[in-house]
């Protein structure tokens, strides 16, 4: 309740007269939520971990589009990160973060500590089964297990009607599809389109990490799938088109260096064997390009001929 008010005095209504409420505390966001509901409001929730950019804040407006009322979390889950990976450099933007929600006229700001999410002695987690120990999940094999654990919580937390993620990370999509369907989570997924710098490449909290030489390399990621997208689309085999892209991958990377480049169905992550007009097909890559890993995919179907377009498909989870 102290946070709230302290949000409300210290921080003017923004141009569209909105206030952006912020809780850290799970049991007052949930009396925040139960007069919500009273009120016959339904909820979207949009779970991220902070430096906000333009991909986080589609998701926004797409549960703007969608929902009476929008929830958006932000929290560096440490469970999802090896012991070796960014978790204490993660950059933390709270004060940016917050004025780019208002802008957006979120409504809530849940901002938890590590012990609120995890409470003294939590040894609980969700294991989704294969889908989360390949590709992503092989490279960093405790990745999927706290990204499903810490969603698991905030869902339950939450109790949204639908939740938004971002077809950038199309595997985390997949593992989170998977998990609220065989666990009977009662939530919508919506999932919207990756949205890109004018170059192409895929916005990421992790690109702030480039040199000028790095942010170039970069490129190289998006310029490959779509080499891939094109070779797809001549009709030659699928294990063709890989070949063909590692090629070009190898051909005109000058530091990067390749983790995997695949094409899969974007729903099991199995590989795929054959561009079958009638069904999507994911074209997933991943490289390190300085000290940075960077991850992109685009979907390539028929109806889909832009490279890197998606509609927003709700799946119903219940
Ligand atoms: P984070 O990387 O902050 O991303 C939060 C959401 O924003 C995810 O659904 C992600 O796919 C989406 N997103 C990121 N970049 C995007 C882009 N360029 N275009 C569209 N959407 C984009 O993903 C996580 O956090 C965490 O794993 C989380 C789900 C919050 C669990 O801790």
């Amino acid at each position: 309740m102290f946070l709230v008010i302290i949000r409300v005095v210290i921080c003017p209504k923004n141009k569209r007269g909105y206030y952006l409420i912020t809780y850290s505390n799970i049991s007052e966001l949930r009396q925040w939520l139960s007069s919500s509901r009273k009120a016959g409001k339904t909820i979207g929730f949009v779970p991220t971990m902070g430096a906000l950019h333009e991909g986080h804040l589609s998701l926004v407006r797409a549960s703007k589009q969608e929902c009476d009322l929008t929830i958006v979390s932000i929290f560096v889950n440490p469970t999802q990160f090896g012991p070796t990976e960014d978790f204490s450099k993660y950059p933390r933007t709270t004060g940016e973060d917050a004025t780019l929600l208002e802008g957006v006229a979120a409504d809530v700001l849940f901002l938890p500590t590590p012990s609120e999410i995890y409470p003294e002695g939590a040894s609980t987690s969700v294991d989704v089964g294969e889908i989360g120990t390949i590709f992503e999940g092989e490279i960093r094999p405790t990745h999927f297990a706290g990204v499903a654990t810490v969603v698991a919580s905030l869902l339950n937390i939450t109790q949204p009607d639908i939740t938004y993620f971002g077809q950038k990370d199309l595997q985390q999509v997949a593992v989170l599809k998977k998990m609220t369907r065989d666990l009977h989570f009662p939530i919508k997924i919506s999932v919207c389109a990756t949205v890109r710098e004018s170059d192409g490449l895929a916005m990421s909290s992790r690109n702030r990490y480039l040199s000028p030489e790095d942010r170039n390399e970069s490129l190289l990621l998006n310029r490959t799938l779509i080499h891939v997208e094109t070779s797809i689309r001549s009709g030659i085999s699928l294990s063709d088109c890989i070949l063909s892209g590692k090629k070009f991958f190898a051909e005109n990377a000058k530091t990067a260096k390749l983790d995997y480049l695949s094409i899969v169905s974007p729903e099991t992550f199995q590989i795929s064997s054959s561009f079958n007009e009638s069904e999507t097909v994911g074209v997933i890559i991943a490289a390190k390009v300085g000290t940075t890993r960077l991850i992109d995919n685009i979907l390539v179907s028929d109806e889909n001929s832009a490279s890197g377009r998606i509609t927003s498909a709700v799946t119903n989870a219940s």
